[in-house]
């Protein structure tokens, strides 16, 4: 695997493989790689003849008071995971390569409505930094397919709208959500928990799994079931955040005529806010 810096040199270097009639894949990620990032590498590779992987911490989709400057930052590891998985090119730019006008972004691409819902209200703007970003990537690689974990629901449909609304001719890819033993979905910020947080984290899960029972089991007073999982989560300890039971297709409420669902869920655990979500056919 190799690894590259520049936009000039990774662009160069994919030329020569399109030109050979490569399929290329993408897989963006910000690092600090688990196995959840390692499973979209290998999906990847299973349909495309080059991966390319990128690792970049971007600053356009932290807030002010998010963790930007202690993001975990494993640029060693990360290599050698990826190369074990099947990536064929690495690409790591700096700040400068990405945004060479520095806190002057000179376009952001913003897709309105689902971007302001669920995480997005938790975090503003966020959504537009993943949109530019991604959109930048793809301009930069231009990968025939790119996939995506669905452990980040709404982002993988922002980036959905973002494709088809502007006509770009990549393929995007939903991979399953990789978890640990105990059920909680792997991320990079689950290295903010302690260990006895690590103990409780695993009940956010539960919970939707607890709630999901209880759908297919007949029960659609959605903003009750609600607020039963708010208590349940409060009292193992998490702060609230939001849990929202969703039509799957618009992440809008889910009401009673409602056949395919996903419950969205954000709990703050310690320094961590943890996501998952887990989706419904009834
Ligand atoms: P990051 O959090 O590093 O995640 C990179 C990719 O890995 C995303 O598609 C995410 O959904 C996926 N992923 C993370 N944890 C996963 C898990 N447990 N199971 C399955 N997939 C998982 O998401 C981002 O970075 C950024 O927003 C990015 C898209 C790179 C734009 O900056």
């Amino acid at each position: 695997m190799k690894t590259i810096h520049s936009i000039q040199e990774l662009r160069a270097t994919l030329q020569a493989e399109r030109a050979k009639g490569k399929r290329i894949s993408l897989v963006p990620t910000m690092g600090n790689l688990h196995e959840g990032h390692l499973q979209l590498v290998r999906q990847a590779d299973g349909c495309s003849d080059i991966v390319v992987a990128s690792i970049f911490v971007n600053p356009l989709q932290f807030g002010a008071n998010e963790d930007l400057d202690s993001y975990p930052r494993t640029l060693e590891s990360d290599q050698e995971k990826l190369a074990g998985a099947g990536c064929d090119y690495l690409f790591a730019p700096s700040d400068a390569e990405m945004y060479p006008n520095g806190r002057e972004v000179q376009t952001q691409v913003e897709v309105p409505g689902i971007s302001n819902i669920h995480c997005g209200a938790s975090r503003p703007g966020h959504f537009q930094g993943v949109a530019t970003v991604v959109c930048k990537l793809f301009g930069i690689v231009q990968p025939d397919v790119s996939v995506f974990g669905e452990k980040d629901f709404q982002q993988l449909m922002v980036i959905r709208r973002m494709v088809e609304s502007l006509y770009l001719p990549v393929e995007v890819q939903g991979a399953p959500i990789a978890r640990n033993e105990q059920g909680l979905a792997l991320s990079s910020r689950n290295g903010y928990l302690s260990a006895e947080q690590l103990e409780i984290a695993p009940t956010l899960q539960r919970t939707l799994q607890e709630t999901k029972a209880q759908i297919l089991g007949g029960r659609r007073d959605y903003t009750q079931l609600e607020a039963e999982a708010y208590s349940k989560l409060e009292t193992a300890g998490f702060s609230r955040d939001f849990y929202n039971i969703c039509n799957a297709s618009n992440l809008l409420p889910a009401d009673e005529t409602c056949r395919h669902l996903v419950i969205l869920a954000a709990a703050p655990l310690g320094g961590a806010r943890l996501i998952d979500n887990i989706e419904i056919e009834l």
